[in-house]
């Protein structure tokens, strides 16, 4: 057979398939009016770190849209269009004020929410600042990250307030770090659990300790979720089923497990040691933002170090640009798999297997949700409150269950569903109530010791 000039099908040929195939636009350009980029500005998004914010304002780019970022002397944060209204000179390279910031070129003086406050080289009664606005955006500062909403000021939603904001025992430290590459392709690491087998155990032996059991094959699950995806994923040590549960809130928000867990023992509910997002700066880079959570009872071995974790760093292998090219080379990470698929991934070059279960579910959800946006339709966006706030499922659930003569991954996966069910159960409590809930119900229906 001869090649189709998207795949090689017979020996030694490479030649023929060098045509020039297209990422798919729609999945991944942000800019502004690209379907993508107006899907991603209906939801809060996390577009810097407070310890960047000094006595200086901050250039960044998110969405492909240039920004300056401040902490006015009042103590409130700015997020303003870069290129000052007046004739563009880069605020970058303005001055911060009590109020807003003061362009450095003719001392136009913007307010935090764009209004023109000054234009002092202007007559006094000049009515030039009441015809012009500073490009704005609304921002929440929450346990040292900044978000940012940069969509249609009608379509505004509430804070996303998800329950791992405020875990009692967690301590949330943030970190960001930079990819070369497009958002899609880092999200979707966060959707493929078979990559830990062979990135994380198998190819280099393995990276994170406590996670030596993932170089087996793992059952998996996927749960659609109306925000997203629940999925999890079980495998044996002995008499234990470890089974770990990740959320992936669409678009681009994912929390895991604990990286630096106990297996020895059966636990009911741990709860994550990661909540992150995949930002776009723009269609060929990305930045992710999170909090790495500390706490003695879900990550037991306590390997941790919050020394390592904020900006360009986190505490675990793999995951930045900060290591030899011979280091990436004999012993790659995350960071060199998802940079390494080309700046932006080509779809149609990919040769999808059983293991993209999660990638291909997570695509065909994003495509649905951002020809709904361009049809001007309203996307289903999380909505919760620090009193109420959204129910996530990610961490460890690791049971007693001697393996018997049944097939062993029908075991698994009826266990890992029965354990999702009873997650699901605890929806109507919130807090410690929640926890308690789940764990009593967990601990009544499997024996823990
Ligand atoms: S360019 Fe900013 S005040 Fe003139
Ligand atoms: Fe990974």
């Amino acid at each position: 057979m001869p090649n189709d000039g998207r795949w090689a099908t017979q020996p030694y040929s490479g030649y023929g398939i060098n045509e020039a195939l297209q990422e798919d636009t729609e999945l991944t350009h942000v800019g502004p009016g690209t379907p993508c980029g107006e899907y991603m500005r209906r939801f809060w998004q996390p577009v810097a770190m407070t310890s960047q914010l000094g006595d200086l304002p901050v250039a960044i780019r998110i969405l492909g849209e240039d920004l300056v970022i401040f902490r006015d002397r009042s103590g409130a944060i700015g997020l303003l269009h870069k290129h000052c209204a007046h004739r563009g000179a880069s605020l970058e390279f303005g001055r911060i004020e009590e109020h807003g910031i003061r362009c450095c070129y003719h001392g136009w003086h913007f307010a935090n929410d764009g209004t023109v406050l000054e234009t002092p080289g202007e007559p006094e009664d000049s009515p030039i600042r009441h015809r012009v606005c500073q490009g704005a955006y609304p921002v929440r500062e929450v346990k040292g990250l900044v978000f940012a909403y940069m969509g249609p000021p009608e379509e505004q939603p509430g804070f996303p307030y998800y329950d791992s904001i405020d875990l009692p025992d967690h301590e949330l430290l943030p970190y960001s770090i930079h990819s070369p590459c497009n958002w899609l392709q880092e999200s979707e690491n966060s959707i493929d659990p078979f990559h830990s087998v062979f990135l994380h155990g198998r190819n280099a032996g393995p990276q994170f300790a406590g996670l030596e059991h993932f170089v087996e094959l793992p059952v998996v699950a996927y749960h659609s979720r109306p925000n997203g995806f629940v999925y999890s994923h079980a495998r044996r040590i002995d008499d234990l089923v470890m089974i770990r549960f990740h959320d992936h809130v669409t678009p681009n928000m994912a929390q895991n497990g604990a990286m630096f867990q106990n297996l020895a023992k059966p636990k009911a509910f741990g709860r994550m040691s990661l909540t992150k997002w995949v930002v776009p700066v723009d269609d060929t880079n990305s930045r992710k933002f999170g909090w790495r959570h500390f706490n003695d009872k879900d990550e037991g071995l306590r390997q941790g170090t919050p020394d390592d974790v904020g900006w360009e760093k986190v505490d675990f292998y793999g995951q930045t640009a900060h290591r030899s090219y011979e280091e990436m080379q004999r012993n790659p990470g995350d960071w060199e798999a998802w940079s390494s698929q080309r700046p932006i991934a080509v779809h149609q070059r990919e040769y999808l297997g059983t293991t993209d279960e999660g990638v291909a579910k997570l695509r065909s959800k994003l495509k649905r949700d951002i020809r709904a946006v361009a049809k001007g339709k309203a996307v289903l966006r999380p909505e919760g409150t620090a009193e109420k706030p959204i129910h996530t499922y990610a961490g460890d659930t690791t049971l007693r269950i001697p393996k018997d003569n049944r097939d062993d991954k029908a075991l698994m996966d009826r266990v890992q569903r029965e354990v999702y069910e009873i997650y699901l159960s605890g929806d109507p409590y919130f807090g410690e109530d929640r926890k308690e809930f789940i764990q009593r119900e967990i601990e009544g229906r499997f024996p823990m010791a």
